[in-house]
Parts: C-alpha cells; sequence; structure tokens
C-alpha cells in the first residue's frame, strides 16, 4: 500500500524562532495515523527542527541540495551534510529551483542520483507550465520531465521516491487544477511508470499534488484515487490550515 502524505514546503520563510514556533504549534495536534506528514524549513534551520522533532512523527526535509558529495562550490549544501543534522529527505525539482536557478532535467537527474547513493529519500516536484497545457502539450512535457529526471533508475531506488505533480500555472497562484486535471494527470503519470517499469511498482509510489492547495479544496484532490497527498506551500506556512490538509483524506 502506497503512502499517504502531506509534506509543507516553507520555502525561503521563517527565520529560526518562527521556525521554532510553528513547530512547537505543530507538535501538540494530533497526526492522523496512516498519514506521513513532512516540514521543509530553509536550511539554516534544520538542526533546529530535527532536534525539536526527535521522536515525533513529523519528518524534516531540506528544499534543496547539491549533486557533489563535497568540494569547492560555494555557497552549497551536500547530502552528507544534510544527513549530519538528521536530514534524509529532500525536495529536488521544484519549479522555482528550475525558473530561478536554471536547474535542468540533467542536472536534477545528477542529484536525484547522489540523494539515494547517500540513502536520502527524494521528493521530485515536476509539471507543465500554462503555456504547455493551452496548447495541449502537458502530458509530453510531463512524461519528459520524468524520463530525463528519473528513468535512469532501477525499479528498486523507487522506493525511495516521492513524486510530487506540480502544475507552474497552480503555484502560489490561487489557481489549483480541478480534482479531476489532477487525477487525470496522476493517472497519466502512473501508467507512464508502469510501461517503464511494472504495474506493481506504478502501483506503489507516491504521487503528490502541489499547487494552491487550502483546507477548502484538500479533500476534493486527495479523495481522488491516484492523489495519494500533497506538497503544500502557502497554507503549510499557518499550523491551522497545515493540520486541516494533513486531516483532509477521507
Ligand atoms: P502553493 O505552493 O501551495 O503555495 O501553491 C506549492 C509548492 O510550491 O510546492
Amino acid at each position: 500500500m502506497r503512502k499517504q502524505i502531506v509534506a509543507g514546503n516553507w520555502k525561503m520563510n521563517c527565520d529560526l524562532s518562527e521556525t521554532k514556533n510553528l513547530i512547537q504549534v505543530l507538535k501538540v495536534q494530533d497526526i492522523p495515523s496512516g498519514v506521513s506528514v513532512m516540514i521543509a524549513p530553509t536550511y539554516t534551520n534544520l538542526l533546529a527542527a530535527t532536534s525539536l522533532l526527535v521522536d515525533y512523527p513529523i519528518t524534516v526535509a531540506a528544499q534543496n541540495m547539491h549533486q557533489s558529495a563535497s568540494g569547492a562550490f560555494t555557497g552549497e549544501i551536500s547530502a552528507g551534510m544534510l544527513k549530519s543534522v538528521g536530514v534524509d529527505h529532500v525536495i529536488l525539482g521544484h519549479s522555482e529551483r528550475r525558473a530561478y536557478f536554471k536547474e535542468t532535467d540533467a542536472l536534477l537527474a545528477e542529484k536525484v542520483s547522489t540523494a539515494l547513493e547517500q540513502e536520502m529519500t527524494v521528493i521530485f516536484c515536476f509539471g507543465e507550465e500554462l503555456q504547455d497545457r493551452t496548447h495541449g502539450r502537458e502530458f509530453d512535457v510531463v512524461k519528459n520531465q520524468l524520463q530525463n529526471g528519473l528513468f535512469h533508475l532501477s525499479g528498486g531506488d523507487w522506493n525511495n521516491i516521492i513524486l510530487a505533480y506540480e502544475p507552474v500555472w497552480a503555484i502560489g497562484t490561487g489557481e489549483t487544477a480541478t480534482p479531476e486535471q489532477a487525477q487525470e494527470m496522476h493517472a497519466f503519470i502512473r501508467r507512464t511508470l508502469a510501461e517503464k517499469y511494472s504495474d506493481e511498482m506504478a502501483q506503489e509510489v507516491s504521487i503528490l499534488y502541489g499547487g494552491s492547495v487550502k483546507p477548502n479544496n484538500a479533500a476534493e484532490i486527495f479523495g481522488k484515487e491516484d492523489v495519494d497527498g500533497g506538497l503544500i506551500g502557502g497554507a503549510s506556512l499557518d499550523a491551522e490550515s497545515f493540520m486541516a490538509i494533513v486531516n483532509a483524506f477521507v
């Protein structure tokens, strides 16, 4: 049975004290059994987050990492560094990394390999832009992103991959894909995995939806057969909204 997951991507928000406060509020909430909850604070607050969450069922993820193990890469962070502060999950390929930091599919493929070599779990983000959808090429774009970023992996590697389909036009815009659009794409993604690997493997991969998920639309989106949860941006910065989304599985 694949996992139901709600992950909060805090992006470049929350200083150290805000991070601690938000975590303290989250810690007094009940986490429903069967739902994996993750938060991704910024690098400087990861150690505080893992320290506060020892023995608590919220996983801390990083928002990015470098593809090399170490070396002369000023300003960068390696997988080993993340692991040394208790972080073994990492978001890769977020559309903001692709757009503003020019991360390509080829670079992401390298980052994914490095993360898996370091025994980390990857939350791999991908999704089409608005003009792709208006031109009817959203399925081709998504298939290419999957092929280029992830299809070098063996079937077994996928035990440590979580997918996050995030149509770029829905991120931070308040415009959400309809539950039907999300389901249609998630089913396509699963079929694409089944064709490359096997149906059994495709059924085991959690596919999250991301893009303006809020307490008022989460239940309908998560209710779709191939949607296994969400990657939440804006609404994850408010404990009440985030917990409402965590509790939205029916
Ligand atoms: P949003 O962000 O929920 O604010 O649209 C989602 C994301 O960027 O992962």
